[in-house]
């Protein structure tokens, strides 16, 4: 597949049978990672991180495109010394860039949050795209609870997520558009619909009010599903009906994909909840449904690491199994006793 235009890239990135990995954890949020496994976070470790993750063989097979952090797209594999935006090039495997500068509170909220990093983003663009990215991600953070999220703090997020995606497509990057529900709390999945409906509205309107080509760009949402603290858990199948109906309502089929986040499930729950979506469209549907998991492709693959070079193979084999299962999981193929 060519990397010519938006639309070409775009596609590649959501392509069935293939997926995004977002490795693009922040500096303290990778060190949260590595306390989890005891390792000291160091430019060194996240490197042979990163490099354990890149280098595994056969991963483009499942991976259309890897997330990266500033500090990773200037690091280059261990053995070979090749810059790492040009190795994933030489594989396959589009390379993108997390240009926001995260979440910060919200003047006249009550603790909300807006994404903030539209300053000087052009000249990072440029920057970014000489080395090598051809896509961004930008993701806008909101809660549910009983006063959140305020119109102020949906709409101030859905016009930063527009004027980021409009910069990215006047620089040769397709937009990953990133408007985050966390699914933590006590919420039912049937609030869950109606913000995460409301959420992708607003971010649509401003979309189109910004100019964005639809057809250029890829969604990352959350799925609809219970707060991890309510009491009445959906369903796999519930999850999937009403994700799709949300996502049906929502999101125009001019955009090609939406690469899901995997928000803190479990590794098995990404898994079936993707691939119980991709049954209910049976191959049809007016986009493809992929995945854009950060924790859920690596969580394995960090524990097994452990910070040591011995354990790289045994981490590649969990990484390479996540891909694979999430793969089959774009065309319904997957099923719980593969695990
Ligand atoms: P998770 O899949 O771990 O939620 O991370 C995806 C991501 O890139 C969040 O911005």
């Amino acid at each position: 597949m060519s990397w010519d235009s938006l639309t070409d890239i775009a596609n590649a990135m959501v392509e069935k049978g293939r997926g995004i990995l977002a490795a693009d954890e922040s500096t303290p949020t990778c060190t949260k990672r590595f306390d989890s496994i005891g390792v000291e976070s160091t430019a060194e470790n996240r490197n042979a991180y990163r490099d354990m993750l890149f280098t595994t063989p056969g991963m483009e097979e499942f991976i259309s495109g890897v997330i990266l952090f500033d500090e990773t797209i200037r690091q280059s594999t261990l053995k070979d010394g090749v810059p790492i935006p040009d190795h994933l090039t030489s594989l396959g495997v589009i390379p993108g860039i997390k240009v926001d500068k995260g979440a910060h509170p919200l003047a006249g909220t009550d603790g909300e949050k807006v994404t903030e990093g539209l300053d000087g983003l052009a000249d990072r663009l440029k920057e970014y795209y000489d080395l090598g990215a051809r896509f961004a991600k930008w993701r806008a953070v909101l809660t549910i609870s009983d006063d959140a999220p305020s119109s102020e703090c949906v709409s101030a997020n859905a016009h930063a997520l527009a004027r980021y995606a409009a910069i990215c497509q006047e620089h040769g990057l397709v937009p990953i558009v990133e408007p985050e529900i966390l699914m933590d709390g006590i919420h039912t999945i049937e609030d869950s619909f109606v913000i995460t409906e409301e959420v992708l509205h607003t971010t649509f309107y401003e979309l189109y009010a910004q100019g964005v080509t639809y057809e250029g760009m890829v969604l990352k949402p959350n799925m609809v599903l219970s707060g991890y603290e309510c009491t009445a858990q959906a369903s796999v199948d519930e999850v999937a009906e009403m994700t799709v109906t949300c996502l049906s309502r929502a999101v125009p089929s001019a955009v090609p994909g939406i690469a899901f986040l995997s928000g803190g499930q479990t590794d098995e729950k990404a898994s079936a909840h993707l691939n119980a979506m991709n049954q209910l469209l049976n191959g049809g549907g007016p986009w493809n449904l992929t995945y854009s998991y950060g924790r859920a492709l690596q969580a394995p693959a960090l524990k097994a690491w452990g910070g040591s070079s011995d354990n790289v193979p045994a981490a590649q084999d969990a990484f390479y199994k996540r891909a694979r299962l999430n793969a089959l999981a774009t065309k319904g193929e997957y099923a719980a006793n593969m695990e």
